[in-house]
């Protein structure tokens, strides 16, 4: 397998903002651990679901992807090149190859300015198209995204549109510019749900036309299951579980994956029926338990899960879990 993307040990830690007094009196710098050692490889032309819970960090890593933050450390490598810290010109020229499409068609779109010149924007920045074949290049692309005929769009501002729309334009202002990474940070969860299905289909259509290798984050196990070739279940800034998405559904190895898998309905029993309820509120980033991040919640947590952070390891083949007590 051709390898597109790897991350070695990303971290990203915010800082906490903090008033002058409190500046003064503190001990030791405050972080918000968003993003705390995540290693991963990417499969060119697969689709990677990202999951778990809200604040377990997963838009902060689609980000650090996309190079639209910097991580605090860790490698990033795209294409076997280190792109950690690619600026100016190079990381410019990087954008062509990864697009991210945004959870809020509303928000991601500019108001003023009518869909086919947001979808053209890409191509003139890039300088790669002007004058009419511009104009064919974004008539095509609209196309593509079923926003047909593509005449009838291409004048419409955005408020005139739809949300299912709306997404159809931010699809296509990603693909415009043939990347081979594309991360969907939620593109479905604010669309009406008798839409989704739609806007996925679309995806999985456009993945195989141009090629694309999807990072697809979501909170919707659902979802996840529909679209995604492999999984990674995230918790408190880290990865707790990876693996093909057969395997990580059919047979989930990690007592945080259990609990979420039971909290959604799936169409295929899991040989796990029995139901694992998820204690208490998700933990706070800044200071994550010592030990395994999950083991205040975890039903199964013993004496080691307090004292020692699980290291992610191969339980099956090509399935990881970090967890002690997985066998
Ligand atoms: N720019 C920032 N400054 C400070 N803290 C941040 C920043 N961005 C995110 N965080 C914090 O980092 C943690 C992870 O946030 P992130 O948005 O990555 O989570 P998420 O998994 O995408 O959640 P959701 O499912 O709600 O979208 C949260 O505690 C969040 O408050
Ligand atoms: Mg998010």
């Amino acid at each position: 397998m051709d390898e597109i993307l790897r991350l070695i040990n990303i971290r990203k830690w915010f800082p906490v903002q903090k008033s002058f007094l409190e500046r003064l009196l503190a001990k030791e710098k405050l972080f918000v651990k968003a993003v705390d050692g995540v290693s991963l490889t990417v499969w060119r032309g697969e689709t990677l679901a990202l999951v778990g819970e809200s604040g377990c960090g997963k838009t902060t890593l689609g980000r650090l992807i996309v190079r639209l933050i910097d991580p605090t450390s860790g490698r990033i490598i795209f294409n076997g090149m280190d792109i950690t810290d690619l600026r100016g010109e190079e990381l410019r020229r990087l954008r062509r190859k990864m697009q991210i499409i945004f959870q809020d068609p509303y928000a991601s779109l500019n108001p003023r300015m009518p869909i086919g010149e947001q979808v053209a924007h890409p191509l003139k920045i890039h300088g790669l198209a002007q004058g009419s074949e511009l104009r064919d290049i974004v008539m095509k692309t609209l196309e593509q995204v079923g926003l047909t005929p593509p005449e009838k769009f291409y004048n419409v501002y955005p408020r005139a549109l739809s949300g299912g729309q709306r997404q159809r334009v931010a699809i296509a202002r990603a693909i415009v510019l043939k990347p081979e990474l594309v991360v969907a940070d939620e593109p479905v969860s604010m669309i009406d749900v008798s839409l989704r299905a739609s806007i996925l289909d679309l995806m999985l259509m456009l993945k195989q036309e141009f090629n694309l290798t999807y990072i697809f984050i979501t909170h919707d196990l659902a979802v996840a299951r529909y679209i995604a070739d492999r999984i990674a279940v995230m918790y408190l800034g880290k990865i707790v579980e990876h693996g093909p998405s057969e395997l990580v559904f059919e047979n989930p190895l990690h007592p945080y994956t259990k609990a979420l898998l039971t909290s959604i309905p799936v169409p295929r029993p899991l040989k796990e029926p029995k139901r694992v309820e998820l204690k208490g509120e998700v933990p706070n980033p800044i200071n994550p338990p010592l030990g395994c991040r999950f083991h205040p919640r975890c039903p199964i947590a013993g004496e080691i899960c307090r004292r020692e952070e699980p290291e992610l390891r191969e339980a099956e083949n090509d399935h990881y879990v970090a967890c002690f007590y997985v066998t």
